[in-house]
């Protein structure tokens, strides 16, 4: 892998809430000592139960919240608040409601001062990419869920951030639009090389997209394992669902989540086929535990 983009060192994050017994506030650990180092131009999938952190990972690596302990480091410079270097869409749509899809998807660009002219020609663009032609001037409030998560997504990818942090994107669209969307995303990944952590509660999703999928376990947060996937690329949607290698990996996957004690080497022996068996070597030997 090329050199590292993103350092994540000893992250940990508490919450304070009350207590059921005591009604005093105690505190709660959502993520604790989680360290790990993304490549530049990786594209890095997460995995783990609802409640496990994956949410409070991003938004402290977006800058937006702070840790309680350890640091990130990003082009080997501390990260301390948010900056137009990262693009973060967020879980739900956080849009601006008084600006309309148009002028949402240019926010970015204003700040960076692109030309109006410019700005236009982009954001035609990216609402196209998105489906969104012809809603340009509505706002908001006058879209779907799923509509305003693909102007979520225009906005951030329309002002070029290097890093992308996305926290579930696509869970609100129908399954045809996720699938236009990932294969779009993995293009434009493919073209511009951008580093991206992305959250999602699809395994195929995460398998499909990601050069690494790291599954968190909960209580406090922290890493399981981190499986590479060397699947072959460019890969789509549709290819995938065919490929007895992706069904093979997104189904240890599922194991791994369910805390099965079969171990990936007895598993390779049951599923026969020589490149799965390679697939599995791969992964035992770089797996993580
Ligand atoms: N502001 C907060 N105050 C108190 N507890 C919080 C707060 N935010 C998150 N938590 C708790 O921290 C834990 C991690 O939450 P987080 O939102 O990061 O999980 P997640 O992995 O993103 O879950 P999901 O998959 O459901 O989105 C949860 O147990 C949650 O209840
Ligand atoms: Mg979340």
């Amino acid at each position: 892998m090329s050199e590292s983009k993103i350092e994540l060192k000893g992250l940990s994050q508490s919450y304070y809430v009350r207590s059921k017994e005591t009604h005093k506030a105690e505190e709660f650990v959502a993520l604790k000592d989680f360290s790990l180092s993304v490549g530049d131009g990786e594209f890095l999938s997460i995995v783990g139960p609802s409640g496990c952190g994956k949410s409070t990972l991003l938004d402290i690596v977006s800058g937006l919240t702070k840790p309680k302990d350890g640091e990130i480091i990003i082009d080997g410079h501390k990260v301390t608040g948010p900056a137009l270097d990262r693009g973060f869409i967020m879980q739900g749509y956080a849009l601006f409601p008084w600006r309309t899809v148009r002028r949402n998807v240019e926010y970015g660009l204003e700040v960076k001062r692109v030309p109006k002219k410019r700005r236009r020609e982009i954001s035609d663009q990216f609402i196209e990419l998105v489906g969104l032609k012809d809603f340009e001037d509505r706002y908001p409030n006058e879209l779907s869920g799923g509509m305003r998560q693909r102007v979520a997504i225009a906005r951030s990818l329309a002002y070029d951030p290097q890093v992308l942090l996305m926290d579930e994107p696509f869970a609100a669209v129908d399954a045809q639009t996720r699938e236009t969307l990932q294969d779009e995303l993995l293009r434009i990944w493919q073209a511009t090389k951008k580093t991206v952590v992305f959250v999602t509660h699809s395994i195929e999703e995460a398998v499909l997209l990601a050069d690494r999928v790291v599954i968190m376990s909960a209580s406090p947060g922290g890493i399981k394992q981190i499986l590479p996937i060397q699947l072959p690329r460019p890969r789509t949607a549709s290819d995938m669902r065919l490929s007895a290698d992706f069904s093979w990996i997104s189904n240890r996957i599922w194991k791994l989540l369910q805390n099965s004690s079969e171990t990936l080497e007895e598993s390779a022996e049951a599923a026969s086929p020589a490149s799965i068996k390679d697939v599995a070597s791969q992964i035992s030997e770089s797996a993580q535990l």
